[in-house]
């Protein structure tokens, strides 16, 4: 059986770490892009990459590239193209440039692998998925963003920080939109199956909430150039298992809605199974009052920001 194709594009932080990780999970072929600018930059990670195999016992090709032909008939493309934060600016400040970018990308990406997913990762995420969608024209099951299982990834390690427990016995939830308005759910959050609202005290579970939302830019203040990479990478290569080995892992992503929540034409971060064709099936959650109307909101958030790229 042939090695499945995953193309990277964007050969930065999140890019790089990314190949290197779906190299070492010997989940398929890596094809590591970015602009002529860089030269040599993604051929040469790729190679860096490659030569590492042996010694981790992995049998995958990386190759780098500044254009697409490499790229064609992959099975899956990540897209990380674009500028990240720096300090002071929140995600929706990279609007119109990132825009720019993953048009230029998806364009690619449709003529080279019309059949491929697209795991989207730039920011503003919700937003850059609609741009992703919109420009190669692939059904809502074939394009996904990457930002739940990076929040609730932080939320999961506050958890077993403060109830010092194994991170592999904490679940935690994080819907809405990738921003300041994302919404953390302590109640369907647990350990073990127990919901922290049953562990943990009110104020202790509000700090944890707030941490998470701002979690990244906690990342940005200390990193001062760049934002989080190690984790989103990690969090996009559990996306890739979970289609490639059509594992019908249920995880919290950005998908397109069509009703779902009370929300349409946009997407939002909401529980979903992934498996071999993608978005196999948005799963809704029964939500209080109080957790429907912060997730409307966020949801009116994203709704404004994708307004705002006309
Ligand atoms: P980076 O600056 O290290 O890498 C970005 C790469 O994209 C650069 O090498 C650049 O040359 C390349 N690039 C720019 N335009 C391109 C184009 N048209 N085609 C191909 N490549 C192009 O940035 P980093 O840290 O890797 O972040 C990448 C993006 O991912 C940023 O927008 C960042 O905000 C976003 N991000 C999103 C996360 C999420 O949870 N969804 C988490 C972490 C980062
Ligand atoms: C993060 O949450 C920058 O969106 C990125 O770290």
């Amino acid at each position: 059986m042939a090695r499945k194709k995953i193309t990277v594009v964007g050969a930065g932080n999140v890019g790089a770490s990314a190949a290197q990780r779906l190299a070492e999970r010997e989940l398929g072929d890596v094809v590591l892009v970015d602009i002529p600018e860089t030269k040599g930059m993604p051929a040469g990670k790729s190679l860096d990459l490659f030569e590492s195999t042996p010694i981790y016992g992995k049998d995958v090709r990386l190759v780098g590239a500044t254009e697409y032909g490499a790229t064609a008939g992959s099975d899956i493309v990540i897209i990380t193209a674009g500028k990240p934060r720096t300090p002071g600016m929140s995600r929706d400040d990279l609007l119109n440039t990132n825009a720019k970018i993953v048009r230029d990308v998806c364009e690619n990406v449709k003529k080279h692998s019309p059949d491929a997913i697209l795991i989207i990762v730039s920011n503003p995420l919700d937003a850059m998925c609609t741009v992703a969608m919109k420009t190669t024209g692939f059904p809502a099951h074939r394009v996904i963003g990457m930002a739940g299982i990076l929040d609730s990834a932080r939320m999961r390690s506050f958890i077993a920080e403060a109830l010092d427990v194994s991170v592999e016995c904490v679940h935690a939830m994080v819907l809405g939109g990738h921003g300041d308005t994302m919404v953390p759910m302590p109640r369907f959050s647990t350990v073990s199956g127990i919901p922290i609202t049953e562990l943990l005290p009110k104020e202790k579970i509000q700090a944890i909430n707030d941490r998470t939302r701002s979690g990244g830019a906690e990342i940005v203040k200390l990193l001062e150039k760049g934002s989080a990479y190690y984790a989103p990478a990690a969090a996009a290569v559990e996306m890739v298992e979970a289609i490639l080995k059509d594992k019908k892992k249920v995880l919290p992503c950005a998908a397109y809605l069509s009703g779902e929540y009370g929300v349409s034409g946009i997407f939002v971060g909401v529980p979903v199974k992934l498996g071999s064709k993608g978005i196999e099936a948005i799963l809704e959650l029964k939500l209080s009052p109080e957790e429907s109307a912060a997730l409307q909101k966020s949801a009116g958030a994203v709704k404004e920001l994708v307004g705002a790229m006309g």
